[in-house]
């Protein structure tokens, strides 16, 4: 839940470090710091606040020809976001260096141990435990640096993916990895260390990602040495050539990432559908599904497991799959699925969702759904990422990277990888007509024409925001396929501009949501034609009659809800089973406009990180 970055070879370390950290400063963003050595001093530098504060701070360090550096941007988990909790962290000697993305679970006994043999601490933080953990062991057997850090990590218990300097080792940074990514760029005479590539992209696009319980001293002038923390036995390095380039990394014009990202839609949809949908030819194939087609043509159940934006895709899959295949389908978060002792059936398929591959939840409910004997399949978009190797197969959704917090393409690209899986298997089961397969798979061949024309709702959206951005609180509300389209339009209003906001299943507003309708209550009501469209009618006529503000995303030529609501947004039609992947869209604008109007951070809204890798 942090960000890490390292750099060793022969260019100046400060600009590559701060310029990584700015890169991965969507991993948190509450306090950063930087370390570098020029062969004589130690310069360290810290701060609470973003990597921007950390520059102005660190004025004195800019012009520094050290060739070797750290750095570190961080979601405070141990310790409230201050200067001293800051990462790098220095051993008691000063000689050891340290910063680290995790939680180290058994801190408090290890931090009681090295009270008792005189070591005393700064921070409120697990990882300055950790540090000196190292040193002690270090000076206990006079060790060398690397020994000494996998001597300490077999002690601890938790997550981490660390970065150790020792003053006395200056030609070598030590890093590991448990649980946390950790990627190795190499380039000619010098490496890289990141949580993820993106910080030495324009240098190199040699990659080695360490795998779980994995180590390695990176050296200058030497081979690098990947070795197994527990048995010291040596692993082949992996060198992988990366996908991602720096336009994909980079605002490219645009205001904010999350805008990029909304207008991103309809080419990363191709993408994902590119070389797997074939309308002509009336073919669905996908690697990772034709490979255990059996597994999912037995399958008694479908469970899905995800987190956030990602278990609303999962729930507008369970209507697709129920739909299209009628296997029975389960959505369940991550995080209580983990620890609810589940009933799990040997043919059951458990298909986990996740933009970033790295959320702690869903990657334990993954471990466990895999030792009670289910077939896991995974549909990520970071490639390499925890949940992509730990799932037994899987299907990335090739969205590109996706740096604003609140997942906007993450969540289409992930539909339209699900639609695809339902259609293989209605195909192969027979679930589906061969008529209305043809017509899905023609329709969804158009889909980014249509999330195309439905971008061009954003300068209604703009407008509509303008009304309503003072408002305190809002409703979302939808039917069949648009309830979790619903979910999933609150979600991104509260969590980018802080405003109060509900979803709820249009007809169980009668329920209990309905006592909030009054004059001041802006209701979002998504009323595509196809579906239950005469039934969200007589909702919006239950509104009105409270007087609640109706915002309605309609199809294009709409007459009877135009009557009724207050305003309207108008989105091509599309059938009901297609419809969240352009009904979604203008909800995605409503919400970055109101938050941009809102003076908030859109990027980085507070208290929020983009992977969640802490439970
Ligand atoms: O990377 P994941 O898809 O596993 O992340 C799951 C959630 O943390 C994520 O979707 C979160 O809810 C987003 N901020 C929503 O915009």
């Amino acid at each position: 839940m942090c960000g890490i970055v390292g750099y060793i070879g022969y260019r100046e370390a400060y600009p590559i470090v701060i310029k990584g950290l700015k890169r991965l400063e969507y991993r948190g963003y509450d306090s950063a710091g930087i370390m570098l050595f020029d062969g004589k001093e130690l310069g360290i530098s810290k701060t609470k606040g973003k990597v921007s504060d950390l520059e102005e701070k660190s004025k004195a360090l800019a012009s520094s020809k050290a060739t070797i550096g750290m750095g570190h941007t961080r979601w405070a988990t141990h310790g409230v976001p201050n200067d001293i909790n800051s990462h790098p962290h220095v051993s008691n000697s000063g000689n050891l260096v340290i910063i680290h993305n995790g939680i180290i679970e058994n801190y408090e006994p290890l931090k009681k141990e090295l009270i008792k043999r005189g070591y005393t601490f700064t921070s409120d933080t697990d990882t300055e435990v950790l540090v000196n953990l190292i040193e002690d062991v270090k000076k206990k057997d006079n060790l060398k640096i690397g020994k000494a850090v996998q001597i300490a990590l077999n002690q601890v218990v938790g997550a981490y993916a660390i970065c150790v300097f020792d003053k006395e080792k200056p030609d070598e940074i030590v890093v590991a990895r448990l649980g946390s990514p950790l990627a190795i760029g190499v380039g000619k005479d010098e490496f890289f260390v990141a949580s993820d590539a993106s910080p030495f992209i324009e240098y190199t696009s040699n990659a080695i990602y360490l795998e779980d319980e994995e180590m390695a001293i990176v050296r200058l002038n030497k081979p690098l040495k990947i070795r197994k923390i527990k048995d010291d036995s040596l692993v082949d390095p992996y060198v992988q050539e990366l996908q991602m380039n720096l336009e994909q990394i980079e605002k490219g014009g645009y205001d904010h990432f999350m805008l990029k990202e909304i207008y991103e839609q309809p080419n990363v949809i191709k993408d994902t559908y590119r070389g797997r949908l074939l309308a002509n030819e009336g073919i669905i194939k996908m690697a990772g599904v034709e490979d255990n087609i059996e597994k999912f043509l037995h399958a008694q159940r479908i469970l899905i497991i995800a987190c956030g934006t990602s278990w609303h895709a999962g729930l507008v899959a369970e209507y697709i799959f129920e739909e299209f295949t009628r296997i029975p389908v389960e959505v369940e978060y991550a995080s209580e699925f983990r620890y609810r002792n589940p009933i799990i059936h040997q043919d059951d398929v458990v298909i986990a969702i996740s933009q970033s591959g790295e959320t702690a939840d869903t990657l334990a409910a993954i471990k466990l759904a895999k030792e009670k004997g289910a077939f896991v399949f995974g549909v990520c978009n970071v490639v390499g990422s925890s949940i992509s190797r730990e799932t037994n197969a899987g299907a990335y959704t090739h969205a590109g990277p996706e740096i604003g917090v609140a997942s906007t393409k993450a969540f289409t690209t992930q539909i339209t990888v699900l639609t695809m899986i339902a259609l293989r298997l209605a195909k192969a089961k027979g679930t589906l007509s061969n008529s209305d397969f043809h017509r899905y798979l023609q329709e969804l061949e158009v889909i980014p024409e249509k999330v195309q024309e439905a971008l061009e709702t954003n300068d209604k959206a703009k407008e509509i925001a303008e009304k309503f951005k003072d408002a305190s609180n809002c409703l979302y509300l939808g039917r069949g396929y648009n309830f979790p389209v619903a979910l999933e339009g609150a979600l991104k209003l509260k969590e980018i501009s802080y405003i109060h906001a509900e979803g709820y299943p249009a007809a169980e507003m009668k329920h209990g949501p309905i006592a909030l309708i009054d004059e001041q209550m802006p209701v979002v009501v998504i009323a595509p034609k196809q579906g239950h469209y005469d039934k969200v009618v007589s909702n919006i006529q239950e509104i009105k009659s409270r007087s609640g503000k109706i915002i309605a995303v309609v199809t294009k030529g709409d007459i009877q809800v135009k009557d009724l609501a207050d305003h309207i947004i108008e989105i091509p039609e599309t059938s009901d089973a297609l419809s969240p992947l352009i009904t979604t869209i203008p909800l995605q604008l409503l919400s970055y406009h109101i938050a941009v109007m809102r003076g908030c951070n859109v990027d980085q809204p507070r208290n929020l990180a983009k992977s969640v890798t802490v439970e």
